[in-house]
């Protein structure tokens, strides 16, 4: 809901409770207050200017520090400081370190918004002389940035803005603000940059003298904003698992989860001037790190060591996504001396996923993990090469798994905030928020469309109709600009597109060579965008806009059944990440072609031997496209197929985080010779919000989840399933099992919202209202699924352990190089009968197999 009372002054702070009212018209108890404080609203607020080092600081000079000092005359009552930076920035209050944020003030749109925090310093400031300290590091305002080798993109010169208010008991306020009488030295720190690691020297003091002069910049205060969501910290500290000797020689740690931070090392017994080296990777080939993913990312960390105290060595003014690490100049490293520090936005966990099936769980482990690794600051595309930029089209796909597992919302307000800032006067929508690109005229399907679907993802997860009426602008401007594109035919045509991106038969180096028509997917998307506008506009009452969208999204629609689709339901490029598009944007006129879209997707999986056959556009859509097509068996197949490409393959081979590409380490243990290849990349594991809607059946059916829609859907082989979210009501639960022959639900409905229960039996729907609930039926798979009698080809290749007999035995024979390519070869045979697999998998014509196979399968139909 909106805020109730008078907007809050700047400094202002306030306590809010809340109390119910029940039906009967009692009141409850208060709550306990939660408190919220002002920040500096107005750029008036501010008599702090950007204050800059002269003479030092420089790009490739050690990192700068600057000073003020503050003398307090009298007990100290209220302490605030205010802070932001051209560059990274730490600031210690008397040697104390103030907040427990890391590289701050994170990344955003710099020219348009920067951020500055509020720290409650009370504890750290006492009467006489206070000490301000505050280091600068280049991070994304001065490193390099983008995998074009750009630097000091939005400035060369880092800059801090400081203000630091204190009150005494007499309540009067001292006030020390960066201004031309700061001073600046040299830190121990040497070199730092968020892809090439960070160079310490320990030699040097890390508080240096300093005692050279600032310069005040002219730097605009209008654009200061304060955060909409939490600062990135320290999340999580791993113990290293195992200290290892390379082939070469080399000592590694593994810390069994690859992660997105540094290494804190301990070290004692050295002498003066030793150099310890810290490079890391995620993976590791012929049993050394694997380094050629990170590109021209360094990711090395070194210091120069003192002397032989112990000493903790941690950077602080970079980030790596890792793995494994190298470690040098250490003899006889111990793992107990050695931690991975995980870092990342500190958002709260609001979603729980789990089932009877081991592999599946580390899947959604690692789709967990990889969201902690790219949500820093920005969502990001990889934690690790140089690149690790605010993909649009990656948060698209992904929104939905992320607004269950976490509270992202105001980590991607803030982001949409930048979208919009960045928007061009066209409508179009940089391919990466912040743009670092700067494309002329950036219009990609699926990659734009992150400007009406986070924001709708977000109203539907949160109930905040608030983000629609701050993004509804920005939302039509991106649908104006594709309308515009499409032109009187209303089909987007032509021109770039990415496309299926990394669609698994792309080669390596191409991959936007996708099978999916771009065109088809452009248009889809066009129409698709122009309903969430018009379902944002019917939200926040505009009926004008709502009806000029609804009428643009069934333009559209027709010109695509008319231009894509056929009678039978069959839609231009046969390829699977089509009728998803098409099936779940309700883009086929009639029930025929639907119908027939669906039959056609589901013997595509088939017949791709239930591997899977999307990019980042269908893998999203596939499973629920299989589930509205009545085929949610099939999709069961494609989630647990361990063979590649699949979403399991990579858990099989060890995976602890979602990779970019579906082979992005070959199965002979070789990393993808792609190009791009990371091992941290969210977008792939978007079926997640699959398994949280669908396999475990806890969906919402109302904006905020308002109403629950709870429809488990099971499939053959799990045994149990369970989801749990946080949602703005109160927690909600789905917990299901299958045993003796019943399958058992347990349901808890927050306060405020209901639930509409749907058992797998097919029963009527049941509506519910808060509370603890209990549901049973008979189990949908009571026993192994039997073939039928007179099983068709399709019936065999549905049959998983028939299946899987007949094409062992054509590999066997040699007729088929695996599984995968017997299904291929049935395309045409589906709806014949099952005998005649011989034909498709060995040919009489032309297989020497073609008795033996014959035979081998008579004997396997029985
Ligand atoms: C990124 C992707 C991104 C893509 C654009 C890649 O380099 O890592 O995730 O969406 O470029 O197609």
């Amino acid at each position: 809901m909106p805020w109730p009372a008078a907007p809050i002054a700047s400094r202002e702070r306030v306590a809010v409770r809340v109390r119910v009212r029940d039906t009967a018209g009692g009141w409850t108890d208060w709550s306990p207050a939660a408190h919220a404080e002002g920040g500096l609203f107005d750029t008036g607020d501010w008599t702090a200017r950007f204050v800059s080092p002269r003479g030092l600081g420089g790009a490739d000079a050690p990192a700068p520090l600057l000073r003020g000092r503050l003398d307090v005359p009298g007990e100290v009552t209220r302490a605030r400081l205010y802070v932001t930076s051209h560059g990274l920035h730490r600031a210690e209050l008397n040697g104390q370190r103030v907040g427990d944020d890391e590289l701050a003030p994170g990344w955003t749109s710099y020219p348009n918004r920067l951020r500055y925090r509020a720290y409650d310093v009370t504890g750290l400031i006492a009467e006489g002389e206070n000490v301000l300290d505050v280091a600068l590091g280049n991070g994304w305002f001065r490193g390099r940035l983008g995998f074009r080798g750009g630097r000091a993109l939005y400035g060369d010169r880092l800059a801090l803005l400081a203000q630091l208010e204190v009150t005494t008991a007499d309540g009067r306020t001292h006030v020390l603000a960066t201004d031309g009488t700061w001073t600046a030295g040299e830190t121990d720190v040497v070199a730092n940059d968020n892809y090439d690691g960070q160079r310490t020297d320990l030699r040097r003091p890390a508080r240096p003298a300093a005692t050279d002069p600032v310069d005040v910049l002219d730097a605009d205060l209008d654009r200061l904003v304060a955060p909409d969501g939490p600062p990135v910290r320290v999340t999580e500290v791993l113990p290293a698992v195992a200290v290892t000797t390379s082939p070469a020689g080399k000592t590694l740690i593994d810390f069994g989860q690859n992660l997105v931070g540094w290494v804190r090392l301990r070290v004692r017994g050295l002498p003066a001037g030793t150099e310890v080296t810290v490079r890391h990777a995620e993976v590791l080939e012929d049993g050394e790190l694997g380094v050629r993913p990170l590109k021209t990312a360094k990711a090395t960390d070194a210091y120069v060591l003192a002397g032989p105290d112990e000493v903790t060595l941690e950077p602080v003014f970079t980030f790596h996504g890792f793995r494994y690490a190298e470690i040098s100049g250490v003899a006889e490293l111990r793992a107990e001396d050695v931690e991975g520090v995980v870092v990342g936005t500190d958002l709260r966990r609001t979603g729980w996923f789990e089932s009877s099936h081991d592999l599946l769980n580390r899947f959604h482990d690692n789709v967990v993990w990889s969201a902690r690794g790219n949500f820093l600051d920005v969502p990001t595309d990889c934690p690790q090469r140089d690149e690790r930029l605010g993909w649009t089209g990656d948060i698209q796909v992904f929104a939905p798994t992320a607004t269950f597992l976490f509270d992202a919302a105001g980590f991607l307000t803030s982001w949409l905030a930048d979208l919009a800032a960045e928007q061009h006067a066209d409508g179009s929508v940089p391919f990466v928020i912040p743009d670092v690109l700067h494309t002329e005229r950036p219009a990609a399907a699926a990659w734009g469309d992150a400007a009406t679907v986070v924001p709708w993802v977000l109203y539907q997860r949160t109930g905040d109709a608030g983000i629609l009426e701050r993004q509804l602008p920005s939302m039509r401007a991106w649908v104006d600009c594709l309308a515009a594109l499409a032109g009187k035919d209303s089909l987007w045509t032509g021109g770039f597109q990415f496309g299926d991106w990394l669609d698994p038969t792309a080669p390596p180096e191409a991959p936007a060579a996708a099978k999916a028509d771009p065109d088809v997917i452009a248009t889809a998307h066009l129409a698709r965008s122009a309903e969430i506008v018009a379902s944002a506009a019917a939200v926040l009452g505009d009926r004008d806009t709502e009806r000029h969208y609804t009428d643009l999204a069934a333009r559209t629609r027709e010109a695509f059944a008319r231009e894509y689709v056929t009678a039978g339901g069959l839609v231009i490029s046969d390829a699977q990440t089509v009728y998803a598009l098409a099936l779940e944007w309700a883009l086929l006129p009639g029930e025929r072609e639907r119908a027939g879209a669906g039959r056609r997707l589901a013997d595509l999986v088939r017949t791709s031997g239930f591997r899977i056959s999307t990019g980042f556009v269908g893998t999203p859509l596939i499973a629920d496209a299989l589930t509205s097509a009545g085929a949610v068996d099939v999709a069961h197949r494609l989630l647990l197929q361990t063979g590649v490409p699949s979403w399991l393959y990579a858990v099989t081979m060890g995976a602890t985080t979602v990779w970019e590409r579906w082979d992005s380490m070959l199965p002979d243990g070789r990393i993808n010779p792609g190009e791009m290849t990371s091992f941290n990349h969210y977008a792939l594991g978007a079926v997640a919000d699959w398994l949280h809607r669908t396999v475990a059946g806890l969906a919402p059916g109302a904006p905020g989840y308002r109403r629950l829609v709870v429809r488990p859907l099971p499939g053959p082989v799990l045994t149990s399933a369970s989801a749990r979210h946080l949602t703005p009501y109160g927690e909600a639960a789905v917990r299901w099992q299958r045993a003796d022959g019943r399958f058992t639900l347990a349901l808890r409905v927050p306060v405020g919202s209901t639930a509409t229960v749907h058992l797998p039996d097919g029963s009527d729907a049941v509506e519910v209202g808060h509370g603890d609930h209990e549901f049973a039926c008979a189990d949908p798979y009571p026993k192994s699924p039997e073939l039928p009698g007179d099983p068709t080809v399709r019936d065999v290749l549905d049959h998983a352990p028939t299946w899987a007999a007949v094409a062992a035995a054509a590999v066997e024979l040699g007729a088929v190089a695996d599984d995968r390519e017997a299904a291929g070869r049935a395309v045409p045979y589906l709806d014949a009968p099952a005998r005649e697999l011989a034909d498709a998998i060995a040919p009489p014509i032309i297989s020497p197999h073609a008795d033996t196979f014959r035979a081998r399968l008579a004997a396997l139909l029985g």
